[in-house]
């Protein structure tokens, strides 16, 4: 049955709830029609025929097995115009989906790996989200997420280049990340890089649970001193670290198409987002890589609430969660909050 054609007021409701998005990597929003028409752009050939070829490779077993297609994919990504091209399409879905922020994850490394200039990356995703800004009252943040496949020293270097750019993007660029290839890459790895970032100002997250043990969560809070988690979900296997998470309210951004893509659940009935919300921690819905995990936020709304059957309160609840986990600044909070409320009472 296809949703979107069927009468249904709860999908109805999650679609008209304003939220916003914590966990989006915007090389993740690179739709196969999209790759296909960069790759044309710029001479490069795909190892695929067709759009069609291409979304049949999206059958992962796990996440290296979804970040090796990742990264080739990411390589038709050239110039400025490539990475506005890219931002504004997703802000075109998101605001479909009544996202009102956007906090969007970045892999400089990835495409300064293959000589593709940081200033490049940044001037697209700063113009694009720059003009939703003005033209859409579109809100968004850049998190710039350090690959953790990689060395603290690549790290380093990385977070040196992009200063020099910090005062050009100080409107856009708040907060840094980590990301890839989790298991055998823990936080520790990155302590100093991240203390640095935090001397600097800067807000800091890091995935943690999504593949790896509880502990990885431990050391992302304690060593790392992350102020959100992303994903998370292997908490539940730790009983004092749910209590600690439910005590700080350090929010998780949790991404359900991701986790059932990734097999990182084998159905979203067994997802554990219920009850992690139902435990008092502050959850929220994300979509991760929509463009390969087969859905932008509704999406990820819609199938986990028919799938743990969550209520209009609930969904309220995560939504809210959506707005006070995020960077804006506490008024802009307080004005989406106001209207989240009005929309729940109309
Ligand atoms: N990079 C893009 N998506 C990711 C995910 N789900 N986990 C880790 N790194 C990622
Ligand atoms: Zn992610």
């Amino acid at each position: 049955m296809n949703s979107t054609t069927i009468d249904h007021p709860l999908h109805d409701f999650i679609r008209g709830l304003p939220k916003a998005e914590l966990h989006l990597h915007i090389e993740g929003s690179l739709e196969p029609e999209l790759m296909f028409a960069l790759a044309q752009r710029n001479s490069l050939k795909l190892p695929y025929a067709s759009v069609a070829e291409l979304r049949a490779a999206y059958d992962f077993a796990d996440l290296q097995s979804f970040l090796d297609l990742y990264y080739a994919g990411a390589a038709v990504l050239q110039t400025e115009q490539d990475f506005y091209d890219l931002t504004i399409a997703y802000v075109q879905r998101a605001l479909a989906d009544k996202v009102r922020h956007a906090e969007l994850f970045f892999d400089p490394q990835t495409h300064t790996a293959r000589g593709i200039p940081i200033e490049t990356v940044f001037a697209g995703l700063a113009r694009a989200l720059r003009e939703a800004r003005v033209e859409k009252n579109f809100s968004s943040r850049l998190i710039l997420c350090f690959l953790r496949h990689l060395s603290e020293e690549d790290a380093f270097a990385t977070l040196d280049a992009a200063l020099s750019l910090r005062e050009n993007y100080k409107d856009l660029w708040t907060g840094v990340g980590l990301d890839s290839g989790e298991v055998g890459n823990p936080p520790e790895k990155f302590a100093r890089v991240f203390a640095k970032a935090r001397e600097l100002g800067f807000h800091v997250v890091a995935h943690a649970g999504e593949e790896g043990p509880p502990a990885y969560i431990h050391a992302a809070l304690d060593v790392l001193k992350v102020e959100r988690i992303d994903h998370g979900v292997r908490c539940e296997e730790d009983p004092a670290l749910m209590q600690r998470l439910a005590q700080s309210q350090t929010p998780l951004t949790v991404c359900p198409l991701s986790n059932l893509k990734l097999c990182v659940v084998r159905d979203l009935r067994e997802h554990n987002l219920a009850r992690l919300l139902r435990a008092g921690l502050r959850v929220t819905i994300n979509s991760d890589d929509p463009a390969y995990f087969g859905g932008y936020i509704n999406a990820n709304f819609i199938a986990t609430a028919d799938a743990l059957q969550l209520s209009r309160d609930e969904l309220v609840q995560l939504a809210a969660n959506s707005f006070s986990a995020s960077f804006a600044s506490a008024e802009q909070k307080q004005h989406w909050l106001v209207e989240l409320q009005a929309y729940q009472a109309s």
